[in-house]
């Protein structure tokens, strides 16, 4: 059903996301114009607020996370907001939170982001307050589950109150300009596609490092991992987004039937494909940084880096291996998909002496996005003594490209098309299921093996092993 909803309703809306990107988010799309100008919000959490409490928690959110320049309007967009406290838990308070919210002139949206732990008594809430009819949607942040069976039962729960056109299950890359500008490049331009495939592409890699450690979210992340923290979700929708086929048409159900097609082939990773490893003091960018166990205040097995050579099982990538690593405390934070293409099948200029090296193409993500072809060329010069080649970059620095742009926060957009009601950035349940279906395996192989994660130093790009991993098979990530 289609419909601009003019109620949106934040659960969980004094927590950490909601401070960091929710608020400056709306508050930022207000600021452009582009909030219907009847929504109004309602925050909800278990702290006791009232609407002025709540109205000051958001301006000192804006005031630190929005730039000066996007937060005009701001007076404005505080007005917007309203607070219910309410305990999710129990039935009691969720009339009052349908009182506060009024009957919608159009529909209202629901973002959960609390912890699922909560999302099957918050839905045991709306039906009972009424808030589940046809004019809801709702919205669900991750960790969505932690393995297949977690993440079916809450599937089903929300599933029994609403239909899945009106999920809306967040995967914040798919807001990123960056990884919708994969789509771009890809299905807008015929250069690539006859060469994107196993014929033309000898391997793909896909790097997600951070610097950042920890940063307080000790229980999560401790129970997480990186591989369910960052593979099960952001990596595989890139890696869904490299590899799936042409969709029909760029609509929800063309383009996520194209993704879980690609996650469906996703072989299963044997022994011997995935390293893990846990940092160790050391330093970063000049700064000494402690290892995971001291932030920890104690001893884990939680793997804080992975990676994994995967394969896609279909014509169009058989023998392509997709090499995935992502990472903590790594030296940069940079966000790349490299494809590298098969060499040329001969060279003309192997008698004068000159090395051709094969095209690759290095997809930027973060921190900025730049798109780099390496092209061979030849060295200016007379060649007296053999034609010399080099390898140079073909480059397109977006940022520069569209240099009057807004750099948007991912939310922005996925909270727009929340509101406006568009699916297509949005994770669909069987997407969800056949991430998880992969990801279980290969812990299961790690039990299996009573696999302990190697030490790393911060600072250092993850365990050797992860180095040789694809030095095996003389493959070198790109640094
Ligand atoms: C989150 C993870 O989903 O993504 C975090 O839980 C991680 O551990 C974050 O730091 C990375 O997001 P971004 O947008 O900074 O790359």
């Amino acid at each position: 059903m289609s419909f601009t909803a003019d109620r949106l309703v934040l659960f969980g809306a004094t927590g950490d996301l909601a401070q960091r990107m929710l608020l400056p988010s709306l508050c930022a799309l207000d600021h452009d114009g582009l909030l219907a100008p009847d929504l109004k919000i309602v925050g909800t959490a278990r702290s006791d607020l009232d609407e002025g409490g709540f109205r000051n928690f958001a301006r000192e959110a804006l005031e630190t996370y929005l730039p000066a320049n996007r937060r005009g309007g701001m007076a404005d967009f505080l007005n917007r907001l309203t607070y219910q406290p309410l305990d999710a838990t129990t039935l009691e308070g969720y009339n009052d939170l349908a009182a506060r919210v009024g009957e919608p002139a159009r529909g209202l949206a629901i973002f959960l982001s609390t912890a699922p732990s909560l999302f099957e008594p918050t839905i045991r809430g709306l039906q009972h307050a009424g808030l589940d009819g046809p004019n809801v949607r709702m919205c669900l942040e991750k960790p969505l589950g932690t393995d297949l069976a977690t993440s079916c039962e809450i599937n089903d729960a929300v599933a029994a109150a609403f239909p899945e056109e009106r999920i809306f299950r967040i995967d914040h890359y798919l807001g990123k300009e960056t990884v919708q500008n994969l789509l771009a490049l890809r299905f807008a331009n015929i250069l690539f596609e006859p060469l994107w495939n196993a014929a033309h592409i000898e391997h793909v890699q896909i790097t997600v490092a951070e610097t950042v450690g920890l940063e307080g979210r000790v229980a999560f992340y401790d129970d997480a991992g990186a591989l369910r923290d960052m593979v099960q979700n952001h990596m595989l929708q890139l890696l869904a987004l490299v590899a799936m086929e042409p969709p029909g048409s760029f609509d929800a159900t063309a383009v996520r039937d194209e993704k879980v097609k690609v996650l469906r082939s996703l072989r299963r990773v044997v022994e011997g494909e995935t390293v893990t490893g846990q940092y160790r003091a050391g330093a970063i960018q000049g700064e000494a940084v402690p290892g995971y166990d001291e932030e920890l205040g104690r001893v884990s097995d939680t793997e804080t880096f992975v990676a994994i050579k995967a394969h896609v099982d279909n014509w169009r990538w058989k023998g392509v291996p997709f090499y995935l690593r992502t990472g903590k405390r790594m030296p940069e934070r940079v966000t790349e998909i490299v494809v590298q293409f098969r060499p040329i099948p001969h060279s003309i200029f192997e008698g004068k002496g000159a090395k051709v090296q094969a095209n690759k193409l290095v997809i930027g993500i973060q921190p900025e996005e730049n798109i780099t072809l390496s092209l061979m060329a030849k060295v200016p010069g007379l060649d007296r003594e053999g034609i010399r080649l080099r390898s140079v970059p073909l480059n397109i620095a977006m940022p520069h490209a569209f240099s009057g742009a807004v750099r948007r926060i991912a939310y922005e957009r996925l909270l727009l098309d929340l509101l406006e009601g568009d699916q297509t950035l949005f994770v669909r349940r069987d997407e969800v299921e056949a991430q998880w279906e992969w990801i279980d395996a290969i812990r299961a192989g790690w039990a299996a093996q009573g696999l302990q994660p190697r030490t790393y130093m911060s600072g250092s790009w993850g365990p050797s092993a992860a180095i040789a991993l694809a030095e095996r098979d003389g493959v070198t990530w790109h640094e």
